[in-house]
């Protein structure tokens, strides 16, 4: 199966809007949604999904949920109230190619539109409605305060300030790392999967590589160029953000990676052959140079 494929078709269809109130709300939501970007999250789905045994309909819907959120979040995250950043994804960033306004809109409709998918068609039997409701329960967990907007406002607050490495953990574990976790969570529970050792070692295994996900970020932001990367270089320097390469200097940024490299594709273990694809996303994440 073509993942990143079917990533696109599902995401095509999600954004049809047929009644949007605004053709620019319409425009703008799938202006953010469309344009590119690695859709890791989705494919987190489907590659827990899968190793647990669904089958690849089943999945479709939380995929595109934690894409549609992601890319809330990340509109939201450029707002100039926010990190006023001009530059996403190779292109302007959306309150920049629509206005501000707009840019909030089309991040609440974009987030409502995940719920409204994660929970479900009208009509489902009793058992498909309790798993839509264990799925939407960890959906708004994932970016909620414990997870990625109280992540979101621990970094807003900690501007200018010094975090020791503790809180900074907690941080990245949150505004980036609960929507990861859950990605792979969602996939397990569209699996039939809720509880037990399998998704224990899945739930240790995304939160490492969610954290992993968000040092490799803070490393490219210095490394990367605005080529590579699709957005300004050195821009968490310039706004004086907490990062683990403020905190820890380059190599220490990296070592503090590798580490959750290995602890993620440690806890795969119980998985065996079925978790191939889960680590070679975990490779993916500490390797990628976008
Ligand atoms: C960027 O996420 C924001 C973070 C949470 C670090 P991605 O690097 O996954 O962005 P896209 O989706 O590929 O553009
Ligand atoms: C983003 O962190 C986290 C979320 C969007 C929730 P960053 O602010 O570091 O992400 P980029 O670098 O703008 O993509
Ligand atoms: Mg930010
Ligand atoms: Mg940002
Ligand atoms: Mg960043």
């Amino acid at each position: 199966m073509d993942v990143l494929a079917r990533i696109e078709r599902v995401l095509d269809r999600a954004l049809a809007l047929p009644d949007p109130g605004s053709t620019r709300l319409r425009e703008a939501m799938r202006y953010s949604v469309l344009g590119g970007g690695k859709r890791l999250r989705p494919q987190l789905v489907y590659a827990a999904g899968l190793a647990l045994g669904a089958e690849p309909e089943t999945l479709d819907d939380a995929a595109a949920a934690v894409e549609l959120i992601h890319v809330y979040s990340l509109v939201h995250d450029d707002l100039p109230a926010m990190d006023d950043d001009d530059l996403r994804r190779g292109r302007p960033t959306c309150h920049r190619a629509f206005d501000e306004a707009t840019a909030i809109l089309a991040g609440d409709a974009l987030q409502a539109l995940a719920f409204e998918i994660v929970a479900g068609p009208e009509s489902q039997s009793a058992e498909e409605i309790a798993k839509r409701l264990v799925m939407t329960r960890l959906l708004a967990r994932g970016i909620g305060t414990q997870g990625m907007a109280g992540g979101q406002a621990i970094d807003l607050e900690a501007v200018g300030h010094r975090l020791d490495l503790r809180h900074l953990q907690n941080m990245h574990r949150r505004k980036t790392g609960a929507l990861i976790e859950t990605s792979v969570l969602l996939g397990a529970a569209a699996a039939g999967e809720f509880t037990g050792s399998r998704v224990e070692a899945l739930q240790r295994y995304g939160t490492a590589i969610g954290i992993a996900f968000q040092i490799q970020d803070d490393i490219l932001d210095v490394t990367g160029t605005t080529a590579d990367i699709g957005k300004v270089a050195g821009a968490d320097a310039a706004r004086d953000k907490p990062t683990y390469t403020s905190l820890l200097g380059l190599d220490g940024a990296k070592r503090a990676a590798e580490e959750q490299h290995a602890l993620a594709l440690e806890s795969l273990r119980p998985l065996g052959a079925a978790g191939a694809e889960l680590a070679r996303l975990a490779n993916f994440v500490v390797g990628r140079g976008h």
